[in-house]
């Protein structure tokens, strides 16, 4: 049978993709060991998400409670298994969580990538590699485009040549990363390399915000699922900066993983692509509270700090016609409404 290899596989990307691949056909051999808890605390644990994976899917998912980190122990399980697949969305995700402990943050996105691409090339060098990389590796630049400040959000500058959405020829220099970003910049750059330098198969995509119901959301990480998670249960939220008027590009995590799936039959290698919700589906941080609140018939109880994240992006859409011109097949199948109702409904069970 097809194996896969998905790092992070309780997370949110992570077990989506388990399920999507288990899906079409393939054992997938999971790698979690649930560090979000350790970043997040308690409320950011994945290990429901983990128990739920083996309850549904049995022998079709084996998981391992293991470090990316740890050489010998994903070595292993390199030795055992040759995959057709790897998808590597295990990280340190925040933005702001990376100052507090840089060399965690650094040693388990950067060498923590090293460590499955070294297995990779060696044991299966015929797989597709993917990586979840981030928006944040193009630093604050997206903050100098020229924007409006419209009632409830801010907008690009209709004039400019971003204004169906950022594209990959942004520069990644000169520019504040984030200690998040910088590690992050680390580990895409390598993974370009094992496809250019190897000629191996490997993919990075540049995620906008990624979300959907399973996201274990908090203050730090997955912010639409944190949100809904506070209006639901009425606790407060607070927004930092930019008049709540910052826009975000949403895409649910089923719309990615399909994405790396046709990518994976026709992989080019060392490729980056931006991803997010585009133009399709992008929201303010105004724009969702009013939202969620109509869904929910619930009041938000959110509080306004006049002081934005250190390099938080003010407006960040992705373009992502590059890669609907080299997969032409592929398309969105949820909108931001969409997404919204989705959400909620999880978390009004
Ligand atoms: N969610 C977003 O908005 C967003 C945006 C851009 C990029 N990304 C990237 O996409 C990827 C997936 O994001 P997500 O939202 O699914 O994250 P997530 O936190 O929901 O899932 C990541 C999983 O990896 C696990 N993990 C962390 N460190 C580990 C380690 N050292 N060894 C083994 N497992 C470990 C965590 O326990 C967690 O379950 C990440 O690489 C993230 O940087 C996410």
């Amino acid at each position: 049978m097809k194996k896969a290899l998905v790092t992070g596989s309780a997370g949110l990307i992570g077990s989506e993709a388990t399920k999507f691949l288990i899906g079409k056909g393939f054992i997938v051999v999971g790698i979690d060991n649930n560090m979000r808890q350790y970043f997040f605390g308690e409320e950011a644990s994945t290990e429901w998400n983990k128990t739920r994976l083996q309850n549904e899917y049995a022998e079709k998912y084996v998981h391992n409670n293991v470090d990316i980190r740890n050489n010998d122990e994903i070595e292993k399980i390199f030795k055992e298994h040759t995959f057709e697949l790897i998808i590597h969305t295990a990280a340190q995700p925040s933005h702001d969580w990376a100052a507090k402990e840089p060399f965690t943050d650094f040693s388990v996105n950067a060498n923590g990538t090293l460590v499955l691409l070294e297995n990779f090339k060696k044991y299966s060098p015929t797989a597709t590699f993917i990586f979840t990389s981030t928006n944040k590796v193009y630093g604050d630049t997206p903050n100098k485009l020229p924007l409006v400040e419209l009632d409830k959000r801010f907008e690009i500058d209709q004039s400019h040549p971003f204004k169906d959405g950022i594209d990959e020829t942004m520069s990644i220099d000169n520019t504040k990363h984030s200690l998040f970003g910088a590690s992050k910049v680390a580990a895409d750059i390598l993974v370009q390399e094992y496809g250019k330098y190897f000629n191996l198969n490997t993919g990075v995509f540049r995620g906008g915000c990624l979300t959907g119901p399973n996201h274990s959301g908090t203050q730090l990480h997955g912010f639409l699922s944190y949100l809904v998670k506070c209006i639901v249960t009425s606790k407060e939220y607070t927004i930092f900066g930019y008049k709540g008027k910052q826009v975000r590009d949403n895409i649910h995590s089923f719309d990615l993983v399909n994405m790396f799936w046709h990518y994976h039959n026709n992989p080019k290698q060392g490729e980056v692509y931006n991803v997010g919700g585009a133009r399709n589906s992008n929201i303010s941080m105004l724009e969702a509270i009013e939202k969620i609140e109509n869904i929910t018939g619930k009041k938000a109880n959110y509080k306004y700090v006049d002081k934005n994240r250190e390099g938080d992006h003010i407006w960040y859409v992705s373009d992502v016609s590059k890669f609907k011109k080299d997969y032409p097949e592929w398309n969105f199948t949820y909108d931001i409404d969409m997404i919204l109702e989705e959400i909620c409904k999880s978390q009004l069970k």
